[in-house]
Protein backbone atom coordinates (compact mmCIF):
# COMPACT_ATOMS: atom_id res chain seq x y z
CA UNK A 1 0.00 0.00 0.00
CA UNK A 2 1.25 3.34 -0.18
CA UNK A 3 1.93 6.23 1.66
CA UNK A 4 -1.46 8.48 1.97
CA UNK A 5 -1.31 11.60 -0.06
CA UNK A 6 -2.33 13.61 2.82
CA UNK A 7 0.67 12.57 4.56
CA UNK A 8 3.21 13.12 1.61
CA UNK A 9 1.69 16.52 1.02
CA UNK A 10 2.20 17.25 4.97
CA UNK A 11 5.94 16.40 5.18
CA UNK A 12 6.92 17.97 2.18
CA UNK A 13 4.90 20.96 3.29
CA UNK A 14 7.24 20.80 6.70
CA UNK A 15 10.19 20.10 4.64
CA UNK A 16 10.69 22.95 2.56
CA UNK A 17 13.17 21.78 -0.10
CA UNK A 18 15.04 24.73 0.37
CA UNK A 19 15.76 24.49 4.35
CA UNK A 20 16.46 21.08 3.58
CA UNK A 21 18.98 21.01 0.57
CA UNK A 22 20.76 23.98 2.11
CA UNK A 23 22.15 22.00 4.68
CA UNK A 24 24.18 20.00 2.31
CA UNK A 25 24.48 22.50 -0.70
CA UNK A 26 25.77 26.34 -0.44
CA UNK A 27 22.41 28.15 -2.63
CA UNK A 28 21.65 31.46 -3.80
CA UNK A 29 18.96 33.00 -5.18
CA UNK A 30 18.93 33.18 -8.88
CA UNK A 31 15.32 34.69 -10.04
CA UNK A 32 12.57 32.17 -8.48
CA UNK A 33 15.16 29.58 -8.17
CA UNK A 34 17.80 28.80 -5.77
CA UNK A 35 21.17 27.69 -7.32
CA UNK A 36 23.69 25.96 -6.31
CA UNK A 37 26.77 23.05 -6.74
CA UNK A 38 25.33 20.04 -7.56
CA UNK A 39 26.32 17.40 -4.67
CA UNK A 40 26.02 14.82 -7.12
CA UNK A 41 28.86 15.49 -9.71
CA UNK A 42 31.69 17.65 -9.52
CA UNK A 43 31.26 20.81 -11.04
CA UNK A 44 32.38 24.58 -11.11
CA UNK A 45 29.91 26.60 -12.28
CA UNK A 46 26.59 25.67 -10.07
CA UNK A 47 23.36 23.87 -12.99
CA UNK A 48 21.72 22.48 -9.71
CA UNK A 49 18.08 24.26 -9.59
CA UNK A 50 15.90 24.01 -6.79
CA UNK A 51 12.37 25.11 -7.86
CA UNK A 52 10.53 26.87 -4.90
CA UNK A 53 6.89 26.45 -6.78
CA UNK A 54 6.54 23.09 -6.75
CA UNK A 55 9.05 21.54 -4.49
CA UNK A 56 11.69 20.04 -6.41
CA UNK A 57 14.85 20.34 -7.47
CA UNK A 58 16.80 19.55 -11.16
CA UNK A 59 20.63 19.27 -12.13
CA UNK A 60 21.13 20.05 -15.76
CA UNK A 61 25.25 18.77 -15.31
CA UNK A 62 23.92 15.65 -14.18
CA UNK A 63 20.34 14.97 -14.79
CA UNK A 64 19.39 14.08 -11.14
CA UNK A 65 16.03 15.50 -9.78
CA UNK A 66 13.06 15.06 -7.82
CA UNK A 67 11.26 16.13 -5.06
CA UNK A 68 12.73 16.52 -1.14
CA UNK A 69 12.22 12.89 -0.95
CA UNK A 70 14.51 11.76 -3.73
CA UNK A 71 16.68 14.46 -2.41
CA UNK A 72 17.47 12.68 1.01
CA UNK A 73 17.71 9.53 -0.49
CA UNK A 74 20.19 10.45 -2.56
CA UNK A 75 22.21 12.60 -0.54
CA UNK A 76 21.66 10.32 2.21
CA UNK A 77 21.84 7.08 0.71
CA UNK A 78 18.24 6.11 1.71
CA UNK A 79 15.36 4.11 0.05
CA UNK A 80 12.59 5.44 -0.05
CA UNK A 81 10.70 4.69 2.75
CA UNK A 82 13.81 5.60 5.11
CA UNK A 83 13.70 8.59 3.78
CA UNK A 84 10.55 9.30 4.20
CA UNK A 85 10.85 8.41 7.77
CA UNK A 86 14.22 10.60 8.03
CA UNK A 87 12.06 13.68 6.54
CA UNK A 88 9.23 12.67 9.02
CA UNK A 89 11.58 12.99 12.04
CA UNK A 90 12.89 15.83 11.01
CA UNK A 91 9.62 17.65 11.30
CA UNK A 92 8.48 15.56 14.05
CA UNK A 93 6.00 13.82 12.02
CA UNK A 94 4.37 10.70 12.85
CA UNK A 95 4.43 7.72 10.09
CA UNK A 96 1.52 6.83 9.33
CA UNK A 97 1.17 2.94 11.02
CA UNK A 98 0.99 -0.20 8.51
CA UNK A 99 -0.11 1.70 5.02
CA UNK A 100 3.19 0.69 3.56
CA UNK A 101 5.45 -2.22 3.10
CA UNK A 102 8.47 -1.58 5.59
CA UNK A 103 10.12 -5.20 5.05
CA UNK A 104 13.18 -3.42 3.74
CA UNK A 105 13.28 -1.26 6.13
CA UNK A 106 13.13 -3.76 8.62
CA UNK A 107 15.64 -5.84 7.57
CA UNK A 108 18.24 -2.98 7.35
CA UNK A 109 17.41 -2.38 11.10
CA UNK A 110 17.77 -5.88 11.93
CA UNK A 111 21.12 -5.37 9.83
CA UNK A 112 22.37 -2.78 11.86
CA UNK A 113 21.45 -4.56 14.98
CA UNK A 114 23.37 -7.37 14.32
CA UNK A 115 26.47 -5.54 13.33
CA UNK A 116 26.66 -3.58 15.85
CA UNK A 117 26.42 -6.83 18.26
CA UNK A 118 28.90 -8.29 16.23
CA UNK A 119 31.31 -5.69 16.77
CA UNK A 120 30.47 -5.77 20.35
CA UNK A 121 31.22 -9.06 20.26
CA UNK A 122 34.81 -8.79 18.81
CA UNK A 123 35.84 -6.25 20.96
CA UNK A 124 35.42 -8.01 23.96
CA UNK A 125 36.52 -11.17 22.62
CA UNK A 126 40.30 -9.36 22.75
CA UNK A 127 40.02 -9.68 26.61
CA UNK A 128 39.33 -13.55 25.98
CA UNK A 129 42.00 -16.48 26.23
CA UNK A 130 41.09 -16.90 22.61
CA UNK A 131 41.37 -13.49 21.71
CA UNK A 132 44.61 -12.72 23.35
CA UNK A 133 46.16 -13.13 19.76
CA UNK A 134 44.38 -9.96 18.84
CA UNK A 135 45.08 -7.82 21.96
CA UNK A 136 48.48 -8.54 21.11
CA UNK A 137 48.51 -7.92 17.50
CA UNK A 138 47.38 -4.36 18.69
CA UNK A 139 49.94 -3.88 20.87
CA UNK A 140 52.50 -4.71 18.82
CA UNK A 141 51.24 -1.87 16.35
CA UNK A 142 51.93 0.30 19.22
CA UNK A 143 47.89 0.78 19.40
CA UNK A 144 46.84 2.13 23.11
CA UNK A 145 44.20 0.36 24.69
CA UNK A 146 42.12 3.57 24.57
CA UNK A 147 42.42 3.85 20.63
CA UNK A 148 41.43 0.01 20.27
CA UNK A 149 38.41 1.04 22.75
CA UNK A 150 37.95 4.78 20.70
CA UNK A 151 37.71 3.05 17.19
CA UNK A 152 35.84 -0.26 18.82
CA UNK A 153 38.52 -2.41 17.63
CA UNK A 154 38.29 -6.45 17.98
CA UNK A 155 39.53 -9.77 16.84
CA UNK A 156 37.38 -12.77 15.36
CA UNK A 157 38.45 -16.10 16.69
CA UNK A 158 39.41 -19.24 13.79
CA UNK A 159 36.45 -21.39 15.32
CA UNK A 160 33.75 -20.55 11.74
CA UNK A 161 30.88 -20.42 14.07
CA UNK A 162 31.91 -18.07 17.06
CA UNK A 163 30.02 -15.05 15.83
CA UNK A 164 26.87 -16.74 14.28
CA UNK A 165 25.98 -19.05 17.28
CA UNK A 166 26.36 -15.92 19.29
CA UNK A 167 24.20 -14.02 16.76
CA UNK A 168 21.36 -16.74 17.29
CA UNK A 169 21.59 -16.97 20.90
CA UNK A 170 20.61 -13.42 20.78
CA UNK A 171 17.29 -13.82 18.46
CA UNK A 172 19.26 -13.16 15.23
CA UNK A 173 17.87 -15.35 11.91
CA UNK A 174 20.12 -16.90 9.56
CA UNK A 175 19.10 -14.41 6.79
CA UNK A 176 19.50 -11.26 8.88
CA UNK A 177 23.32 -12.31 9.73
CA UNK A 178 23.86 -13.65 5.67
CA UNK A 179 22.08 -9.98 4.86
CA UNK A 180 24.32 -8.69 7.05
CA UNK A 181 27.10 -10.21 5.02
CA UNK A 182 28.95 -11.60 8.55
CA UNK A 183 28.29 -15.16 7.44
CA UNK A 184 28.20 -17.43 4.45
CA UNK A 185 25.72 -19.70 3.80
CA UNK A 186 26.22 -23.57 2.07
CA UNK A 187 24.29 -25.87 -0.07
CA UNK A 188 22.80 -27.33 3.10
CA UNK A 189 21.40 -23.70 3.96
CA UNK A 190 24.12 -23.60 7.37
CA UNK A 191 25.81 -20.69 7.85
CA UNK A 192 29.56 -19.85 9.11
CA UNK A 193 31.36 -17.09 10.13
CA UNK A 194 32.99 -14.85 6.86
CA UNK A 195 35.50 -13.46 9.27
CA UNK A 196 37.74 -16.08 11.21
CA UNK A 197 40.94 -15.37 12.44
CA UNK A 198 41.26 -11.89 11.52
CA UNK A 199 41.15 -8.57 13.87
CA UNK A 200 38.48 -6.66 13.30
CA UNK A 201 37.72 -2.56 12.32
CA UNK A 202 33.89 -1.67 12.42
CA UNK A 203 33.36 0.93 9.95
CA UNK A 204 30.76 3.57 11.27
CA UNK A 205 28.48 6.08 9.32
CA UNK A 206 27.84 9.10 10.27
CA UNK A 207 24.66 8.38 11.89
CA UNK A 208 27.05 6.39 14.55
CA UNK A 209 25.50 2.81 13.24
CA UNK A 210 28.09 -0.22 12.28
CA UNK A 211 27.24 -0.53 8.74
CA UNK A 212 30.47 -2.95 7.83
CA UNK A 213 33.93 -4.51 8.91
CA UNK A 214 37.39 -4.78 7.60
CA UNK A 215 39.38 -8.04 9.01
CA UNK A 216 42.69 -8.19 8.70
CA UNK A 217 44.60 -11.66 8.65
CA UNK A 218 47.24 -11.44 11.14
CA UNK A 219 50.39 -13.12 8.84
CA UNK A 220 51.15 -12.81 5.25
CA UNK A 221 48.67 -14.80 3.84
CA UNK A 222 46.18 -13.48 1.53
CA UNK A 223 43.70 -11.84 1.45
CA UNK A 224 45.50 -9.61 3.61
CA UNK A 225 42.41 -7.63 4.09
CA UNK A 226 38.33 -8.97 4.02
CA UNK A 227 35.37 -6.23 3.73
CA UNK A 228 32.01 -6.42 3.91
CA UNK A 229 30.77 -6.28 0.59
CA UNK A 230 27.87 -4.25 -0.20
CA UNK A 231 24.75 -4.97 1.69
CA UNK A 232 21.17 -2.93 2.02
CA UNK A 233 23.05 -1.13 4.63
CA UNK A 234 26.42 -0.50 3.27
CA UNK A 235 27.62 0.54 -0.45
CA UNK A 236 31.64 0.69 0.09
CA UNK A 237 32.16 3.31 -2.63
CA UNK A 238 29.99 5.87 -0.78
CA UNK A 239 31.18 5.76 2.99
CA UNK A 240 34.63 6.59 4.21
CA UNK A 241 36.13 5.01 7.28
CA UNK A 242 36.39 7.26 10.81
CA UNK A 243 34.09 10.34 8.67
CA UNK A 244 32.22 9.48 11.84
CA UNK A 245 34.97 11.01 13.59
CA UNK A 246 37.00 13.45 11.72
CA UNK A 247 33.76 15.41 10.94
CA UNK A 248 33.68 16.58 14.55
CA UNK A 249 36.97 18.27 14.25
CA UNK A 250 35.29 21.65 12.93
CA UNK A 251 38.63 22.41 10.95
CA UNK A 252 37.40 21.75 7.28
CA UNK A 253 40.14 19.90 6.67
CA UNK A 254 40.57 16.13 5.92
CA UNK A 255 43.05 13.89 5.84
CA UNK A 256 43.03 10.93 2.83
CA UNK A 257 44.87 7.86 3.66
CA UNK A 258 45.11 4.41 1.87
CA UNK A 259 44.47 2.10 4.98
CA UNK A 260 42.60 1.68 8.09
CA UNK A 261 45.87 1.19 10.36
CA UNK A 262 47.17 4.43 9.11
CA UNK A 263 43.44 6.58 10.31
CA UNK A 264 43.81 5.08 13.74
CA UNK A 265 47.59 5.55 14.17
CA UNK A 266 46.75 9.35 12.78
CA UNK A 267 44.28 9.60 15.65
CA UNK A 268 46.27 8.18 18.04
CA UNK A 269 49.22 10.76 17.72
CA UNK A 270 45.80 13.43 17.71
CA UNK A 271 44.66 14.12 14.12
CA UNK A 272 41.29 13.08 14.51
CA UNK A 273 40.27 14.45 10.58
CA UNK A 274 41.60 11.35 9.15
CA UNK A 275 39.86 9.54 6.90
CA UNK A 276 40.51 6.24 4.02
CA UNK A 277 38.30 4.65 1.65
CA UNK A 278 37.23 1.22 2.60
CA UNK A 279 39.26 -1.12 0.45
CA UNK A 280 38.70 0.08 -3.13
CA UNK A 281 40.22 3.66 -5.11
CA UNK A 282 38.22 6.82 -4.09
CA UNK A 283 35.40 7.42 -5.93
CA UNK A 284 33.80 10.75 -7.28
CA UNK A 285 31.21 9.84 -4.46
CA UNK A 286 33.63 9.98 -1.90
CA UNK A 287 35.05 13.10 -2.99
CA UNK A 288 32.08 14.88 -2.79
CA UNK A 289 30.96 13.48 0.67
CA UNK A 290 34.32 14.98 1.67
CA UNK A 291 33.50 18.11 0.33
CA UNK A 292 30.40 18.54 2.94
CA UNK A 293 32.74 18.43 5.64
CA UNK A 294 35.72 19.97 3.93
CA UNK A 295 37.27 22.51 2.06
CA UNK A 296 40.54 21.26 1.70
CA UNK A 297 42.04 17.25 1.74
CA UNK A 298 45.49 16.27 2.51
CA UNK A 299 46.29 13.43 0.55
CA UNK A 300 48.74 11.31 2.73
CA UNK A 301 48.77 8.02 -0.12
CA UNK A 302 51.97 5.30 0.54
CA UNK A 303 54.99 6.47 -1.49
CA UNK A 304 55.02 3.19 -3.79
CA UNK A 305 54.17 3.51 -7.21
CA UNK A 306 50.22 2.18 -6.63
CA UNK A 307 50.29 4.77 -3.70
CA UNK A 308 51.36 7.81 -6.13
CA UNK A 309 48.93 6.52 -9.06
CA UNK A 310 46.58 6.23 -6.97
CA UNK A 311 47.18 9.56 -5.93
CA UNK A 312 47.36 11.05 -9.20
CA UNK A 313 43.53 9.59 -9.93
CA UNK A 314 42.56 11.37 -6.08
CA UNK A 315 43.95 14.22 -7.47
CA UNK A 316 41.31 14.39 -10.61
CA UNK A 317 37.60 13.52 -8.20
CA UNK A 318 39.00 15.95 -5.57
CA UNK A 319 39.80 19.06 -8.11
CA UNK A 320 36.08 17.97 -9.78
CA UNK A 321 34.46 18.49 -6.08
CA UNK A 322 35.76 21.90 -5.67
CA UNK A 323 38.24 20.89 -2.70
CA UNK A 324 41.82 22.31 -2.48
CA UNK A 325 44.43 19.66 -1.87
CA UNK A 326 47.47 19.41 -1.05
CA UNK A 327 50.04 15.99 -1.34
CA UNK A 328 52.10 14.79 1.59
CA UNK A 329 55.35 13.26 0.56
CA UNK A 330 56.14 10.74 3.61
CA UNK A 331 59.99 10.59 4.39
CA UNK A 332 61.28 7.70 6.07
CA UNK A 333 58.41 5.30 5.69
CA UNK A 334 55.75 3.72 3.66
CA UNK A 335 52.67 5.13 5.25
CA UNK A 336 51.69 7.44 8.03
CA UNK A 337 51.42 4.34 10.13
CA UNK A 338 54.85 3.37 9.61
CA UNK A 339 56.32 7.35 9.47
CA UNK A 340 54.18 7.49 13.23
CA UNK A 341 55.71 4.68 14.91
CA UNK A 342 59.11 5.73 13.60
CA UNK A 343 58.50 8.87 15.59
CA UNK A 344 57.34 7.66 18.71
CA UNK A 345 56.23 10.35 21.13
CA UNK A 346 57.54 13.20 18.50
CA UNK A 347 55.02 11.70 16.12
CA UNK A 348 52.77 14.66 16.51
CA UNK A 349 55.38 17.31 15.45
CA UNK A 350 56.76 15.55 12.68
CA UNK A 351 53.81 14.84 10.92
CA UNK A 352 53.15 18.36 11.71
CA UNK A 353 55.87 19.67 9.83
CA UNK A 354 55.50 16.82 7.18
CA UNK A 355 51.90 18.41 6.48
CA UNK A 356 53.10 21.85 6.33
CA UNK A 357 56.30 21.35 4.46
CA UNK A 358 54.03 19.65 1.74
CA UNK A 359 52.66 21.45 -1.61
CA UNK A 360 49.39 21.91 -3.23
CA UNK A 361 48.31 19.10 -6.36
CA UNK A 362 49.98 21.52 -9.07
CA UNK A 363 53.38 21.75 -7.07
CA UNK A 364 53.13 17.77 -6.82
CA UNK A 365 52.11 17.11 -10.13
CA UNK A 366 54.50 19.61 -11.18
CA UNK A 367 57.84 17.89 -9.46
CA UNK A 368 56.37 14.40 -9.80
CA UNK A 369 57.48 14.81 -13.74
CA UNK A 370 60.20 17.26 -13.12
CA UNK A 371 62.54 13.67 -11.89
CA UNK A 372 61.86 11.92 -15.19
CA UNK A 373 63.87 15.07 -17.30
CA UNK A 374 67.33 15.77 -17.21
CA UNK A 375 67.42 19.41 -16.68
CA UNK A 376 70.99 19.98 -17.41
CA UNK A 377 70.08 19.74 -21.20
CA UNK A 378 68.71 22.02 -23.14
CA UNK A 379 65.97 19.19 -24.53
CA UNK A 380 65.36 18.08 -21.18
CA UNK A 381 63.91 21.21 -20.26
CA UNK A 382 61.99 22.04 -23.61
CA UNK A 383 60.37 18.65 -22.68
CA UNK A 384 60.03 19.23 -19.19
CA UNK A 385 58.54 23.06 -19.99
CA UNK A 386 56.01 20.98 -22.16
CA UNK A 387 54.47 18.76 -19.82
CA UNK A 388 54.58 21.84 -17.10
CA UNK A 389 52.79 23.62 -19.40
CA UNK A 390 50.03 20.95 -20.30
CA UNK A 391 49.68 20.64 -16.37
CA UNK A 392 49.31 24.58 -16.33
CA UNK A 393 46.46 24.13 -19.56
CA UNK A 394 44.22 22.42 -16.92
CA UNK A 395 43.73 25.38 -14.31
CA UNK A 396 41.32 27.68 -15.02
CA UNK A 397 42.25 30.28 -12.86
CA UNK A 398 44.59 32.86 -14.68
CA UNK A 399 46.40 33.67 -11.82
CA UNK A 400 46.89 30.80 -10.74
CA UNK A 401 48.82 30.24 -13.63
CA UNK A 402 50.78 32.96 -13.27
CA UNK A 403 52.02 31.50 -10.40
CA UNK A 404 53.71 28.92 -11.64
CA UNK A 405 54.63 30.36 -14.37
CA UNK A 406 56.72 33.05 -12.90
CA UNK A 407 58.49 30.36 -10.68
CA UNK A 408 59.13 27.81 -13.69
CA UNK A 409 60.53 30.86 -15.10
CA UNK A 410 63.01 31.54 -12.87
CA UNK A 411 63.94 27.87 -12.37
CA UNK A 412 64.54 27.33 -16.21
CA UNK A 413 65.72 30.86 -16.94
CA UNK A 414 62.95 31.15 -19.47
CA UNK A 415 61.52 34.00 -19.93
CA UNK A 416 57.85 34.27 -18.70
CA UNK A 417 56.44 35.39 -22.06
CA UNK A 418 57.50 32.48 -23.67
CA UNK A 419 55.99 30.39 -21.05
CA UNK A 420 52.79 32.37 -21.84
CA UNK A 421 53.07 31.50 -25.17
CA UNK A 422 52.99 28.47 -25.04
CA UNK A 423 50.53 28.20 -22.47
CA UNK A 424 48.25 30.25 -24.70
CA UNK A 425 48.90 27.91 -27.28
CA UNK A 426 47.55 24.92 -25.04
CA UNK A 427 44.91 26.80 -23.71
CA UNK A 428 43.24 27.42 -27.10
CA UNK A 429 43.65 23.68 -27.91
CA UNK A 430 41.71 22.73 -24.51
CA UNK A 431 39.18 25.29 -25.45
CA UNK A 432 38.64 23.48 -28.99
CA UNK A 433 38.41 20.31 -27.65
CA UNK A 434 35.86 21.61 -25.24
CA UNK A 435 33.93 23.47 -27.82
CA UNK A 436 33.86 19.57 -29.75
CA UNK A 437 33.10 17.49 -26.60
CA UNK A 438 29.87 20.28 -25.92
CA UNK A 439 29.26 20.43 -29.79
CA UNK A 440 28.85 16.66 -29.33
CA UNK A 441 26.89 16.07 -26.00
CA UNK A 442 24.55 18.95 -27.93
CA UNK A 443 23.69 16.88 -30.58
CA UNK A 444 23.10 14.00 -28.72
CA UNK A 445 21.06 15.52 -26.54
CA UNK A 446 19.35 16.89 -29.31
CA UNK A 447 19.06 13.65 -31.19
CA UNK A 448 17.65 11.95 -27.96
CA UNK A 449 20.52 9.16 -28.16
CA UNK A 450 21.29 10.38 -24.86
CA UNK A 451 17.69 9.53 -23.46
CA UNK A 452 17.71 6.54 -21.16
CA UNK A 453 14.41 6.61 -19.69
CA UNK A 454 12.36 7.46 -22.56
CA UNK A 455 14.59 5.15 -25.06
CA UNK A 456 11.49 5.64 -28.12
CA UNK A 457 13.25 9.52 -27.74
CA UNK A 458 15.55 8.77 -30.37
CA UNK A 459 13.02 7.21 -33.18
CA UNK A 460 10.04 9.61 -32.79
CA UNK A 461 11.75 13.10 -31.59
CA UNK A 462 8.95 15.01 -33.31
CA UNK A 463 5.86 13.49 -31.11
CA UNK A 464 8.51 12.38 -28.47
CA UNK A 465 8.77 16.33 -27.76
CA UNK A 466 4.94 17.12 -27.95
CA UNK A 467 3.82 14.16 -25.71
CA UNK A 468 5.85 16.02 -23.11
CA UNK A 469 4.47 19.02 -23.88
CA UNK A 470 1.19 18.03 -23.25
CA UNK A 471 1.93 16.10 -19.99
CA UNK A 472 3.84 19.20 -19.10
CA UNK A 473 0.67 21.00 -19.43
CA UNK A 474 -1.56 18.66 -17.70
CA UNK A 475 0.79 18.75 -14.78
CA UNK A 476 0.57 22.52 -14.71
CA UNK A 477 -3.31 22.91 -15.08
CA UNK A 478 -4.87 19.50 -13.59
CA UNK A 479 -8.27 21.52 -13.97
CA UNK A 480 -8.25 21.50 -18.17
CA UNK A 481 -8.01 17.40 -18.03
CA UNK A 482 -11.38 17.47 -20.04
CA UNK A 483 -10.25 19.36 -22.16
CA UNK A 484 -6.96 17.56 -23.27
CA UNK A 485 -9.28 14.41 -23.23
CA UNK A 486 -11.82 15.71 -25.43
CA UNK A 487 -9.37 16.46 -28.71
CA UNK A 488 -6.88 13.34 -27.90
CA UNK A 489 -7.02 9.45 -27.28
CA UNK A 490 -4.64 8.37 -24.96
CA UNK A 491 -3.71 5.44 -27.56
CA UNK A 492 -2.41 7.99 -29.32
CA UNK A 493 0.50 8.16 -27.47
CA UNK A 494 3.46 6.51 -28.62
CA UNK A 495 6.50 6.46 -26.39
CA UNK A 496 5.62 4.27 -23.43
CA UNK A 497 7.02 5.76 -21.29
CA UNK A 498 5.01 9.07 -21.75
CA UNK A 499 1.67 7.29 -21.95
CA UNK A 500 2.55 5.56 -18.82
CA UNK A 501 3.23 9.17 -17.50
CA UNK A 502 -0.15 10.57 -19.10
CA UNK A 503 -2.79 8.34 -17.79
CA UNK A 504 -0.92 7.66 -14.21
CA UNK A 505 -1.38 11.44 -14.34
CA UNK A 506 -5.01 11.61 -15.71
CA UNK A 507 -6.00 9.07 -12.88
CA UNK A 508 -4.54 11.23 -10.33
CA UNK A 509 -6.24 14.05 -11.22
CA UNK A 510 -9.94 12.20 -11.82
CA UNK A 511 -9.26 11.14 -8.08
CA UNK A 512 -8.87 14.54 -7.01
CA UNK A 513 -4.96 14.04 -5.62
CA UNK A 514 -2.40 16.53 -5.56
CA UNK A 515 -0.78 15.25 -9.24
CA UNK A 516 3.06 15.43 -8.04
CA UNK A 517 2.99 14.04 -4.51
CA UNK A 518 3.71 10.82 -4.71
CA UNK A 519 6.06 10.69 -7.93
CA UNK A 520 8.57 9.77 -5.94
CA UNK A 521 7.56 6.52 -4.29
CA UNK A 522 5.29 5.59 -7.96
CA UNK A 523 8.68 5.71 -10.11
CA UNK A 524 12.23 4.68 -10.23
CA UNK A 525 14.81 7.47 -9.26
CA UNK A 526 16.07 8.04 -12.66
CA UNK A 527 12.02 7.98 -13.93
CA UNK A 528 11.44 10.79 -11.34
CA UNK A 529 14.44 12.66 -12.65
CA UNK A 530 12.98 12.57 -15.91
CA UNK A 531 9.53 13.29 -14.95
CA UNK A 532 11.22 16.76 -13.13
CA UNK A 533 13.28 17.41 -16.33
CA UNK A 534 9.88 17.90 -18.14
CA UNK A 535 8.08 20.01 -15.51
CA UNK A 536 10.85 22.21 -14.86
CA UNK A 537 11.81 22.68 -18.69
CA UNK A 538 11.25 26.14 -20.07
CA UNK A 539 9.59 24.64 -22.28
CA UNK A 540 6.78 23.89 -19.17
CA UNK A 541 6.76 27.29 -18.41
CA UNK A 542 5.66 27.99 -21.42
CA UNK A 543 2.86 26.06 -21.87
CA UNK A 544 -0.65 27.29 -22.32
CA UNK A 545 -3.58 26.37 -23.91
CA UNK A 546 -2.18 27.36 -27.68
CA UNK A 547 0.89 25.23 -27.04
CA UNK A 548 -1.58 22.30 -25.96
CA UNK A 549 -3.39 22.64 -29.09
CA UNK A 550 -0.04 22.73 -31.12
CA UNK A 551 1.27 19.70 -29.28
CA UNK A 552 -2.00 17.76 -29.39
CA UNK A 553 -1.93 18.10 -33.31
CA UNK A 554 1.29 17.32 -33.54
CA UNK A 555 0.27 13.94 -31.72
CA UNK A 556 -2.56 13.40 -33.83
CA UNK A 557 -0.49 13.84 -37.31
CA UNK A 558 1.89 11.79 -36.14
CA UNK A 559 -0.16 9.40 -35.47
CA UNK A 560 -2.29 8.92 -38.69
CA UNK A 561 1.03 9.04 -40.53
CA UNK A 562 1.95 6.27 -38.38
CA UNK A 563 -1.65 4.41 -39.52
CA UNK A 564 -0.85 5.68 -43.33
CA UNK A 565 2.12 4.18 -43.72
CA UNK A 566 0.83 1.26 -42.77
CA UNK A 567 -2.15 1.07 -44.81
CA UNK A 568 -2.99 -2.65 -44.53
CA UNK A 569 -4.20 -1.46 -40.91
CA UNK A 570 -5.81 1.96 -41.21
CA UNK A 571 -9.22 2.14 -40.99
CA UNK A 572 -11.19 4.59 -43.66
CA UNK A 573 -11.49 6.75 -40.76
CA UNK A 574 -7.74 6.98 -40.43
CA UNK A 575 -7.43 7.55 -44.04
CA UNK A 576 -10.28 10.03 -43.70
CA UNK A 577 -8.38 12.28 -41.13
CA UNK A 578 -5.46 12.28 -42.74
CA UNK A 579 -6.64 13.36 -45.52
CA UNK A 580 -8.75 16.40 -44.46
CA UNK A 581 -5.57 17.26 -42.05
CA UNK A 582 -3.34 17.69 -45.17
CA UNK A 583 -5.94 19.23 -47.12
CA UNK A 584 -6.07 21.67 -44.08
CA UNK A 585 -2.69 22.64 -44.22
CA UNK A 586 -2.55 23.20 -48.02
CA UNK A 587 -5.26 25.99 -47.50
P1 LIG B 1 48.81 -2.78 7.34
O1 LIG B 1 49.54 -3.66 6.39
O2 LIG B 1 48.16 -3.55 8.42
O3 LIG B 1 49.58 -1.62 7.80
O4 LIG B 1 47.57 -2.21 6.59
P2 LIG B 1 47.53 -1.03 5.56
O5 LIG B 1 46.23 -0.38 5.82
O6 LIG B 1 48.74 -0.23 5.57
O7 LIG B 1 47.44 -1.86 4.23
P3 LIG B 1 47.79 -1.51 2.76
O8 LIG B 1 48.54 -0.24 2.64
O9 LIG B 1 48.37 -2.76 2.21
O10 LIG B 1 46.34 -1.34 2.15
C1 LIG B 1 45.62 -0.15 2.28
C2 LIG B 1 44.16 -0.46 2.29
O11 LIG B 1 43.79 -1.19 1.13
C3 LIG B 1 43.72 -1.35 3.44
O12 LIG B 1 43.44 -0.62 4.60
C4 LIG B 1 42.51 -2.02 2.88
O13 LIG B 1 41.37 -1.18 2.97
C5 LIG B 1 42.86 -2.19 1.43
N1 LIG B 1 43.42 -3.53 1.19
C6 LIG B 1 44.68 -3.96 1.39
N2 LIG B 1 44.82 -5.26 1.08
C7 LIG B 1 43.60 -5.67 0.68
C8 LIG B 1 43.09 -6.92 0.24
O14 LIG B 1 43.77 -7.94 0.19
N3 LIG B 1 41.75 -6.96 -0.10
C9 LIG B 1 40.97 -5.84 -0.04
N4 LIG B 1 39.68 -5.95 -0.40
N5 LIG B 1 41.43 -4.66 0.38
C10 LIG B 1 42.72 -4.56 0.74
MN1 LIG C 1 50.36 0.00 6.70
Amino acid sequence: MPLPDGFLQELKLRNDITEVASSYVNLKRRGRNMVGLCPFHGEKTPSFNIYTENGSFYCFGCGVGGDVITFIMKIENLDYIDAVKFLAQRAGLNMPEDSFDDSMSALRKRIYEANREAARFFYSQLYTPKGAKGLSYFRSRALAERTIRHFGLGYADPERYSLVNHLKSLGFKNNEIVQANLAYQNKNGNISDRFYDRVMFPIIDLRGNVIAFGGRILTDAKPKYLNTSDTPVFKKSANLFSLNNAKNTGSRTLILCEGYMDVIALNQAGFQNAVATLGTALTQEQALLMKRYADEVIICYDSDEAGQKATARAIGFLRNAGLLIRVINIPEGKDPDEFLRNKGEQGYNAFKNVIESSGNDIEYRIAKIKGSYNLESAEGRVSYLNEVVKILATLDNSIEQDVYISKISKELGVSPDAIKQQLNKANRKNYRDKRRSNFRDMQSKLNGRNDKINTERYKKPRVTTAEEGVIAFMIKNPDKLSLIQNSLDEERFQTDFNKKLYSYFSERIKNGDDILSSVSGDFTPDETAKIYQIVNSDFAKMANENTLKENINVINDEYLKLKTADASSASYDDIAERLKKLRENHQ
